[in-house]
């Protein structure tokens, strides 16, 4: 890699961004996450070994390189402790001295977790988003009413105790009187989140400064997306998305760098389109196909367990995903789950309130309404998990990524054919 890279999800998430950075780390310096925080799942698979990251970059792997975590994201404290021990046994040293952690960055508390569940439970029928339940939502809701407790703070004990009081009475009202559970007291939540916090301290570090040094020395800075840019806060299909800013634009920000920094953009794209936990999905597939699709790409969410939603790859939202992020590139993945189907689909427009549209509808939940125009391609049997280069993929596997590089105006660069390392190829 010879370019600040932000990798970024075209879709709803789970297209295979962990695989990417991870195979893309090699060739950088630094890896930050930008937004976000462990709602997130992203797999590594390395030979026989494999690994699920929910918070810490995927490019730890990679023992010589420096991963941050930055003010973007929303940390919870005890899942970052649980994956640094869990790093550590497998002899993966995490340690301060190549992982850190921006001052800036916003601490996920219990009472976060506790009312993004109990607000998922009370809500009924369509109105369920599916969260994580790992208190996303409601820990970017306190930045933004500027109550938040930041990482910095878990240096100063005293300073973290008066946060968390000033913070809970507007929890406690809604804990106690809208959900009928017992209120948190300060304390409790302050010795709860104590010993976490103050394994915490030593990982703090000016992120903007780290990524700007490691830029001054000629070092490459690989952004690592979170979710995907139908889940985006603003762009997503609302108000079925997370509580972030997931497109591309976002890295800079969230990572306490300029917008100049990034000089290459990849999208990544799995094959076929998934979604994990309700909301909008033209292209899904509620059939045998479906059921394909779901077994053999093992679409389970890395995170939470759900089966994914699984359907055909739907260019329309594709079309939008380019719009908002332009990426010079495509890293295409799990082109190997495609093998075995007769014939493939493409959505290359969508029928809307009586028209042909190429874009997505943009009022509120206009996605449901959408009927999906769809081309035909012919499908390959082929088992192409073990093919290394572009001239040995099927004639029927090519035609179908060129037919997505016509529609899109964006090259596939890089293909993946299977969960490891070594089952891709570059273009
Ligand atoms: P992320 O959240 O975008 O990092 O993606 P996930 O890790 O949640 O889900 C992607 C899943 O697909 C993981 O289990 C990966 O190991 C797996 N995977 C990634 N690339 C490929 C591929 O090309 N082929 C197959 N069969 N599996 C892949
Ligand atoms: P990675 O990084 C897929 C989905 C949840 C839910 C919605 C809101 O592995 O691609 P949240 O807990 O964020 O408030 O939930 O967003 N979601 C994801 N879906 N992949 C993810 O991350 C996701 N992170 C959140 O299922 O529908
Ligand atoms: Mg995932």
């Amino acid at each position: 890699m010879t370019e600040n890279t932000v990798v970024i999800g075209a879709q709803w998430g789970d297209e295979g961004k962990g695989k990417v950075v991870d195979l893309l780390t090699e060739d950088a310096n630094v890896i930050v996450r930008f937004q976000g925080g462990n709602n997130a799942g992203h797999t590594l698979v390395v030979g026989s070994r494999k690994l699920i990251l929910h918070l810490i970059p995927s490019g730890i792997l990679h023992e010589d390189k420096k991963c941050l975590i930055g003010n973007g994201v929303v940390l919870d404290p005890e899942v970052f402790c649980a994956e640094v021990d869990t790093l550590n046994e497998l002899g993966i040293s995490a340690g301060p001295e190549r992982l850190k952690v921006s001052y800036k960055t916003q601490l996920i508390m219990p009472y976060h977790k506790r009312l993004d569940t109990l607000r998922e439970e009370k809500k009924t029928g369509a109105d369920k988003i599916g969260t994580t339940g790992r208190g996303i939502g409601p820990a970017y809701e306190d930045k933004a009413a500027r109550i938040g407790i930041r990482a910095a703070d878990v240096a100063d004990p005293e300073l973290m105790r008066q946060k968390i009081a000033k913070a809970l009475p507007e929890k406690n009202a809604l804990f106690e009187h809208l959900f009928q559970v017992p209120p948190l007291s300060p304390g409790e939540v302050f010795e709860t989140i104590r010993p976490f916090a103050r394994r915490l301290v030593p990982y703090l570090a000016d992120v903007s400064t780290e990524i700007d040094q490691e830029v001054k020395n000629g070092g490459k800075v690989l952004f690592e997306g979170a979710q995907g840019t139908h889940l985006d806060l603003d762009h997503g299909t609302y108000p079925f998305v997370t509580s972030s800013n997931t497109v591309a634009g976002n890295a800079p920000a969230g990572s306490g760098c300029g917008p100049g920094i990034p000089e290459r953009i990849l999208a990544v794209v799995k094959a076929y389109t998934t979604r994990v936990g309700a909301g909008p999905f033209p292209t899904e597939l509620k059939d045998e196909t479906g059921d394909y699709l779901q077994g053999k790409g093992t679409e389970f969410g890395a995170t939470t367990g759900r089966k994914r939603r699984c359907g055909w790859l739907d260019l329309v939202l594709l079309g939008e995903s380019v719009r908002l992020n332009t990426p010079t590139g495509i890293a295409l993945t799990k082109l190997d789950v495609l093998s075995g189907l007769p014939e493939l689909k493409l959505c290359v427009a969508y029928k809307y309130e009586g028209r042909q549209v190429l874009y997505p509808p943009q009022k509120e939940n206009g996605l449901a309404g959408v009927e999906p125009v769809y081309q035909s391609l012919p499908g390959w049997e082929e088992d192409i998990s073990g093919v290394r280069s572009w001239d040995l993929l099927p004639a029927a596997a090519r035609n179908y990524i060129e037919r997505l590089e016509d529609i899109l105006g964006v090259r596939v660069t890089m293909v993946s054919v299977g969960p490891d390392r070594e089952q891709t190829l570059f273009r």
